[in-house]
């Protein structure tokens, strides 16, 4: 099949993937396709069922919470129309490991007549920088460099094997499915229990409402009053991490700057968009710590 179109769906909720998916779009450009990538947040279900009728194959990105995919990429598929048997690549961002990440985006995707024929996984910086036990404040910034260039070699791979259409499928086997379950049966259970996890220190926070802007699923309301968390939360960390004050607290504690700085994006330029273009988005500018990795 001749590639002329290709369209990427992805959800980043710290920059990982959407570098991730930065790098696969310039590669499939590279290889004379024309192909953009697309922030689920910017786009609503009848736009992508438009972009989807027109591409020759779409993707799908995201970061993998517990060997599972964000809620908000769940909902987001679950509003697509269906298609029939569009050719389909599945890929996901993780710290550590998923078992099977990018083989249970695809499970969502298959009852919607997607045809998932490629699957990969990207070791990206860990984005859980939070104040709790055994788990690291921030990353080792030496490590990065490394962990990206090892990322971009593996998007070209995946890249090159998408337009020429050789098979790779991370995560596909059955082995993978069962060790990925091991980890995602019992998160999803206690994934209702962590949507109240987000707090914010009132006498820290000085009211610039980014995260009321930046949150992707709308769950932290501002206004004359304090902020609440409406318990929407997907547990993207955004807000955790971007706050230019470190005023969102987890478990009701900040975050400890002695420790290391948050996770601000993998490089400068991620710029969380939504759906609604705020007039006075600019004013609160974060800034992100790792720079000149492209
Ligand atoms: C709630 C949550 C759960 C996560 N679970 C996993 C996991 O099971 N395995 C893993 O390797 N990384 C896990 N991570 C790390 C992220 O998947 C990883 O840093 C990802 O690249 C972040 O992508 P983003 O910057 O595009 O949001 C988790 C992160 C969060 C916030």
């Amino acid at each position: 099949m001749a590639v002329r179109k290709v369209v990427v769906f992805y959800f980043s909720g710290t920059g990982n993937t959407w570098w991730v998916s930065n790098q696969l779009v310039n590669t499939l450009i590279a290889n004379q396709a024309e192909a953009s990538a697309i922030s689920i947040e910017s786009v609503t279900p009848n736009e992508a069922d438009f972009h989807i009728a027109s591409a020759d194959i779409v993707g799908f990105g995201y970061p993998i919470y517990g060997s599972d995919l964000p809620q908000n990429m769940k909902d987001f598929i679950e509003r697509l129309s269906e298609v029939q048997a569009k050719p389909t690549f599945v890929y996901c961002t993780q710290w550590l490991w998923s078992g099977d990440g990018a083989r249970v985006g695809s499970s969502f995707l298959k009852p919607r007549g997607f045809d998932p024929r490629w699957g990969e996984h990207f070791l990206m910086p860990n984005n859980i920088c939070l104040p709790i036990p055994l788990l690291p404040s921030t990353n080792d910034k030496t490590r990065m460099q490394g962990q990206l260039r090892r990322a971009r070699r593996r998007a070209i791979r995946f890249a090159n094997a998408i337009i020429s259409g050789e098979r790779i499928r991370r995560g596909f086997g059955r082995f993978a499915q069962v060790l990925g379950a091991l980890q995602r049966v019992p998160v999803r259970k206690a994934f209702p229990g962590m949507r109240d996890s987000i707090g914010f220190d009132a006498a820290r926070c000085t009211r610039c409402e980014l995260c009321v802007r930046y949150c992707p699923v709308a769950n932290i309301r501002g206004g004359d009053g304090e902020l609440i968390a409406l318990g929407n939360c997907i547990l993207c960390l955004r807000c955790y991490n971007f706050c230019p004050v470190s005023a969102v607290t987890f478990w009701g504690k900040r975050h400890n700057h002695e420790k290391g700085e948050p996770f601000r994006g993998p490089v400068e330029g991620f710029q969380p968009k939504k759906a609604v273009d705020f007039p006075d988005f600019d004013e609160c500018q974060f800034t992100p710590f790792t720079q000149n990795a492209r």
